[in-house]
């Protein structure tokens, strides 16, 4: 199949192969009568599984970098730890393991998570990212339009096998039966296909326990290993304007 003038080779559906190899199809025919995988295969692949889930890392952490503040004013061992993670990115999701980052308000764990998703992300891999209440939101209304409907078995599927889960705020969302039943079978399936997550939290581990039971938070300890802690002084207050200021 000879390849376009421009450059780009497409196929018949006209999606055309971003690395102008293939006729679009994401193979190449060798002269043997095999098909080879073109190197655009994979990562379109990747984005397909993931297509349903939310994989925009937020305005305001887009640009986290471990040489920029905040990041390089968070405690250098939990810094550490997750520049760690991140440079053994490709085992540490294969083996499913996650991270876990917890403790006070405005310490910078939402930053280094989104700094974690970013870098997966720049390396073709699949990310969800969801902040607890949203993700039942989200649930809820695919869960709504029938149980047994393709869009929340779809959504589902996409949560449960996406390369890292990234979920936000865990232990905000509101308890009920169902969203603990939820949280269970989708932690579960996770731990189970050996597939990371990555949590921050306000809570600690006892009070997570209380709210959403000890099955869960022994899975979640056993994919994302220890909590790494920050705790200390609420840095989003030093960002606001001085008349704002409670003192
Ligand atoms: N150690 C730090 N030094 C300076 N600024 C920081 C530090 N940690 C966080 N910040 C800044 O504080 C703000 C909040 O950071 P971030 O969203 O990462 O906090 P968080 O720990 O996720 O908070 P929350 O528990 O409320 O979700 C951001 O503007 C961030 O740049
Ligand atoms: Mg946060
Ligand atoms: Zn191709």
């Amino acid at each position: 199949m000879a390849a376009e003038s421009n450059g780009l080779s497409r196929n018949g559906s006209g999606h055309a192969c971003p690395l102008g190899r293939c006729d679009g199809s994401g193979w190449i025919l060798g002269e043997d009568g095999l098909a080879y995988e073109c190197d655009c295969l994979a990562p379109r692949l990747a984005k397909a599984r993931s297509a349903g889930v939310n994989s925009v890392i937020p305005a305001r952490y887009r640009g986290v970098s471990f040489d920029r503040p905040p990041i390089t004013e968070i405690d250098s061992v939990v810094v550490n730890a997750v520049r760690d993670w991140v440079e053994d990115l490709d085992r540490n999701l294969a083996e499913g393991r996650g991270l876990w980052l917890m403790g006070d308000t405005g310490t910078g764990k939402t930053s280094l998570a989104m700094l974690v998703s970013k870098e997966v992300l720049k390396r073709n891999r699949t990310v969800a990212i969801y902040s607890l209440p949203k993700l039942f939101a989200r649930i809820r209304a695919t869960y709504d339009a029938g149980p047994e409907g393709d869009s929340y078995t779809e959504f589902f599927e996409s949560l449960c096998s996406v390369d890292l889960l990234h979920l936000e705020d865990l232990g905000t969302e509101k308890r009920t039966e169902w969203v603990l039943e939820q949280l269970y079978a989708l932690i579960n399936e996770r731990y189970e296909r050996q597939n990371s997550i990555l949590v921050t939290t306000n809570f600690d581990q006892s009070q997570l326990e209380e709210q959403l039971g000890d099955r869960i938070l022994s899975r979640l300890v056993e994919i994302c290993g220890d909590p790494l802690p920050l705790y200390g002084t609420d840095h989003r207050l030093e960002f606001r304007p001085p008349e704002s200021r409670a003192d």
